[in-house]
């Protein structure tokens, strides 16, 4: 090669060279600017993407837990996790436009402030089309997470000492229904419409002394009396089953029957009806009281669901059935957020929020069958307490 060639060849190669250290650099820069993160976050929900969302989504989850709570009802080391059961379980993927943990955040965001389709557009920068497309996705995948977040039913035990439930030997937890409203087309409103003249359906709850979901059953209209939704749950295929010597408590709206565990009508009952200092007289009474002190814990349940979800709290402007469905998965997201076991500011919040009047007893009963023995059963645990409790005076 003569030498002027060289020099040339020389020259460019030197560019070059100048040229890649420069990309390096440029890169270097890129990837510091998306390191200022809390450290204890895993990476992947973070990955780099320098689209104005993420800058976006960083804002309302990433940068606190003050934040975070605000827009999305939990804190962020519980949206992690929640988003890496969907990834990894519930089969929810990231796409070409959204990562995993922005779809889960839209998902929560219209749980949690019932936002209308259009406010989400412009908060998120996304068309309505796919801000419902992946509305349904997140959907489905939570609720494929059922058999996982759904809690175990487990006895209260002979030894047990806490003060609300050592009364109830294998009692597994409360039962109540709750009524949310809807938008249904006026030809049906008549079989919606309960008898507070509220437009809405009755959804059956059944809890653990813990105040975590045991089953959820979404699919009756507000008509429909409690005792009838529950008949409905325990004969249906994967319905609700009450192991025998198990039971739960239910209110006077229900029958005392096998496996369900009213207290005596006509009596006092309420939690309220004790405060003022008043003492039972009778077993009855004192069965009522305490009854009623740990079947308080589905009144909560459904409180604390509700003041979470806003979208549980204002007609909804989805169609009965994804109404039905996303029920089920605020009651899944309760108990991922109880399980988490961090405070819960709502528990607070609860105390001056007005919880719904439990069932009066003029409800209709719909009987399931009483039989000697199961009433039997609540006279002895009635004559048991109110001994205890005479001794104690
Ligand atoms: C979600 O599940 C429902 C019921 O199983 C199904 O009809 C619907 O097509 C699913 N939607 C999506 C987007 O996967």
């Amino acid at each position: 090669m003569e030498p002027r060639r060289r020099e040339v060849v020389g020259l460019m190669a030197g560019c070059l060279a100048l040229l890649l250290a420069m990309r390096s650099m440029v890169v270097a820069m890129i990837v510091a600017v998306g390191v200022g993160r809390p450290r204890h976050l895993p990476d992947r929900t973070f990955r780099l993407d320098f689209h104005t969302k993420r800058a976006n989504l960083r804002a309302m989850i990433y940068s606190s837990d003050t934040t975070c709570f605000n827009q999305i009802r939990m804190y962020r080391a519980t949206f992690d996790k929640l988003c890496h059961m969907l990834d990894t379980i519930g089969g929810l993927r990231a796409t070409r436009h959204m990562l995993v943990d922005e779809q889960v955040a839209m998902f929560l965001h219209i749980l949690a402030h019932h936002v209308k389709n259009r406010v989400i557009q412009f908060e998120f920068g996304r068309s309505g089309e796919t801000i419902s497309r992946y509305f349904k996705l997140v959907l489905n995948a939570t609720i494929r997470l059922q058999s996982l977040l759904l809690k175990k039913p487990e006895a209260i035990l002979e030894d047990s000492n806490d003060h609300r439930w050592k009364w109830f030997k294998g009692c597994l937890g409360a039962l109540d229904g709750t009524h949310i409203r809807v938008q249904v087309l006026a030809a049906h409103k008549g079989r919606y419409r309960n008898r507070k003249g509220d437009i809405t359906t009755n959804v059956l709850g059944v809890c653990s002394p813990d105040g975590q979901f045991i089953f959820v059953f979404p699919e009756w209209e507000g008509s429909a009396a409690d005792g009838r939704v529950l008949r409905d749950a325990t004969t249906r295929p994967h319905g609700l089953r009450v192991p025998l010597g198990n039971y739960y408590l239910v209110d006077a709206g229900y029958s005392n029957c096998q496996g369900f565990l009213a207290p005596y009508r006509g009596q006092r009952y309420h939690l309220n009806d004790w405060r003022q200092g008043h003492q039972p007289q009778t077993a009855h009474e004192c069965f009522n009281m305490r009854h009623s002190a740990a079947r308080n814990v589905i009144e909560r349940c459904f409180g604390i669901l509700k003041l979470r979800w806003a979208i549980l709290r204002s007609p909804s402007f989805y169609p009965v059935r994804l109404q039905n469905r996303y029920i089920v998965a605020c009651c899944l997201l309760h108990n991922l957020i109880r399980r988490e076991g961090v405070q819960d500011p709502l528990d607070e919040q609860l105390e001056s929020f007005d919880i719904e009047p439990a069932t009066d007893e003029n409800m209709p009963i719909v009987p399931l069958e009483t039989t000697d023995v199961w009433t039997n059963y609540r006279e002895q645990i009635a004559n048991e307490m109110f001994a205890d409790f005479v001794a104690q005076r």
